[in-house]
């Protein structure tokens, strides 16, 4: 008789448990959709902004694979900024954030930089108190959306950076039609783009080795610190190297070896993120491909002026022979990296 009664307490006091367990992953599952929501809401709410006109959502919009189309960036005050807005998608992947800062490894500590910045300046916002007091006039109930995502209504900088970083891990590539196609489904890639998949993946034009693994964005070689993913493609060749105006890695590191170096972005979604480069300089794909194909760009007449002739430039870029129909097909590839999904997605899209 005890002994039933034994089992009869375990059984019940280990359902409770289990239910307690449950209702708590219930809870957290909650909470997490509640910061994606109120993510969401923030990434495309203009009241971020000093003017209230601009939001994230403006230099990274869906339908560019959340860049904005622009050569470079339009701040708050409706100036142009120096830099091509980042497409934003499988953040997780990334080893650093913005183009040339290997420091920057925080997603959503960079949130601070569009909100608060001052160079370059962004949105402008003035700190958090005018955020709050911005918020407060939203028709939107930010704050019942703070308490179901953080359990109070406060709003603070921690809790906004966050539920951005949370709405911004939503933003994943990984249906494209190459997905498709590595995952078995043979006919996802026409012939004429398999060849372009070929010509990437070949010695000849090396492209791999600085857009290596799943992301296109990691440098191939040997060692794995972070500042090799950071390259001088031979853009440009000036008295300072590269244009004063933006040096790359060594406005970081201020070591003169890495003047002109940037990330090497992924390259997925690069048919509809356009234009090109950390300065927007290339409007098509074939541009980018005759770069490298020259082995570096001329933007002046004369040995400096050709970015071919870099000293800081990578062994990696060598130039290589490439036909007018291999290139079709290699750009034919690249477009074959869109994710249609990312751009469609109602759940990304500025909630109604
Ligand atoms: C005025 C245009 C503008 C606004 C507004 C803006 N961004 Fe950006 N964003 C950029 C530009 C330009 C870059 C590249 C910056 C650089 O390399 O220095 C960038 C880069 C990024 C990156 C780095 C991505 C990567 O893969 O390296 C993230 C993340 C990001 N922005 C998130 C945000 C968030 C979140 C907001 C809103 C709080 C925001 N941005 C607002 C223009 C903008
Ligand atoms: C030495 C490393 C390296 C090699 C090799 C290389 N890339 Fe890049 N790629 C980069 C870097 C770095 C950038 C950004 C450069 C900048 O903004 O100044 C870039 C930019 C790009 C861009 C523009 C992406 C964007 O969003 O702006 C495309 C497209 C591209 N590369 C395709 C290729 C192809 C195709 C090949 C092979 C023919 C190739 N790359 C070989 C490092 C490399």
């Amino acid at each position: 008789m005890w002994r039933e009664r034994y089992w009869l307490v375990v059984i019940g006091f280990g359902s409770c448990l289990g239910l307690l367990a449950m209702s708590l992953v219930w809870h957290q599952d909650q909470m997490t959709s509640a910061k994606i929501e109120l993510g969401r809401h923030l990434f495309y709410e203009t009241r971020l902004s000093q003017t209230n006109q601009i939001a994230c959502a403006s230099c990274h919009q869906q339908m560019f694979a959340f860049s904005d189309g622009r050569q470079t960036s339009v701040n708050v005050h409706g100036e142009k900024g120096r830099r091509n807005a980042s497409a934003l998608f499988n953040l997780a992947q990334n080893t650093s954030f913005t183009w040339a800062n290997p420091l920057q490894t925080e997603l959503a500590f960079q949130a601070l930089i569009p909100l608060f910045g001052d160079d370059p300046i962004e949105m402008a916002a003035a700190g958090v108190a005018q955020i709050r007091q911005r918020l407060a006039g939203a028709s939107i109930d930010y704050p019942a959306l703070f308490r179901s995502a953080f359990g109070s209504d406060e709003i603070n900088l921690a809790r906004i950076t966050a539920a951005l970083a949370a709405f911004q891990g939503q933003l994943i590539a990984k249906d494209s039609r190459y997905d498709r196609y590595l995952a078995g489904q043979l006919d996802a890639l026409t012939e004429f783009e398999l060849a372009g998949l070929a010509l990437f993946e070949s010695e000849r034009l090396g492209c791999r080795q600085c857009h290596g693994g799943d992301n296109f964005n990691q440098f191939s070689g040997k060692r794995s610190n972070p500042e090799d993913n950071f390259h001088n493609t031979g853009l440009y060749y000036t008295e300072t190297g590269y244009p004063n105006s933006d040096l790359g890695l060594y406005e970081v590191t201020f070591d003169a070896a890495d003047n002109g170096k940037f990330k090497s972005p992924s390259l997925r979604n690069v048919g509809v993120s356009a234009p090109y480069m950390h300065d927007g300089s290339m409007r098509y794909l074939a541009q980018v491909i005759d770069h490298y194909a020259r082995g570096g760009s001329v933007n002046l007449s004369g040995r400096m002026g050709d970015g071919k002739f870099n000293p800081n430039k990578s062994e990696l870029i060598k130039g290589f022979m490439i036909t007018e129909q291999e290139t079709n097909q290699l750009v034919a590839f690249l477009m074959s990296l869109t994710d249609e999904t990312l751009l469609s997605d109602p759940n990304l899209a500025k909630p109604e």
